[in-house]
């Protein structure tokens, strides 16, 4: 086991291009999975998941890690901050578990934990954001679970299942 951070039942690890597989692939482009998500919105093929994949892992301004079990190493989503303010002191954080056999059961919870608790104790970050969609309670009740609070709403501003729906602006203060 080659982890960055873990908890109990998980691990963070740096994103590699052998994590780029069929497996991922069918993540980004089932309904379910990207019903909350942007990505989803176009079929995606291998190659142009490749490339941002690489894109990433090259970027000085995105922290990318593959969520991995730690009962059987199976990678099983990932989870990123990005947009990093260096002066404010700031970034934001998205999380797919892409495995929706691992949803509910405390995986989304544990890596956003360990991100936000890096992100203070290591990046030396103030404020952590992200935006979620109304249609996505799941993650919304993920982040309030966490603390996050809710800070702005963008009205009926995407388009998603032929309706259209809020995006929520939502930060968690570090210090
Ligand atoms: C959103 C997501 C990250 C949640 O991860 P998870 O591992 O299922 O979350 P957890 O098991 O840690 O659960 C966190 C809380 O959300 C609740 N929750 C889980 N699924 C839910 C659902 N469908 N509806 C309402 N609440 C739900 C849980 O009950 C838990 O709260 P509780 O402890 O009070 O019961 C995961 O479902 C996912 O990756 N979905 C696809 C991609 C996505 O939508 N990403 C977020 C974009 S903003």
């Amino acid at each position: 086991m080659n982890y960055f951070l873990r908890s109990e039942k998980l691990y963070l690890r740096s994103i590699s291009l052998e994590d780029v597989t069929q497996r991922y692939l069918n993540w980004v482009n089932h309904p379910t999975v990207t019903k909350g998500l942007v990505t989803g919105t176009y079929p995606s093929e291998l190659s142009a998941l490749r490339n941002y994949v690489q894109g990433c892992i090259e970027s000085q301004s995105t922290i990318m890690f593959a969520i991995c079990t730690t009962e059987d190493d199976l990678h099983i989503g990932n989870i990123k901050l990005d947009q990093f303010d260096h002066l404010a002191r700031t970034a934001e954080l998205g999380i797919m578990i892409g495995d929706a056999d691992y949803w509910g059961k405390g995986y989304g919870s544990d890596a956003c934990q360990l991100v936000l608790d890096y992100a203070r104790d290591t990046l030396n970050l103030r404020k952590v954001s992200l935006t979620v969609f109304s249609n996505n309670p799941a993650a919304i009740r993920l982040y309030e679970k966490l603390g996050f609070e809710r800070e702005g709403t963008l009205k009926n501003h995407i388009f998603a299942d032929g309706n259209y729906h809020d995006k929520v602006w939502m930060s968690f203060f570090l210090t």
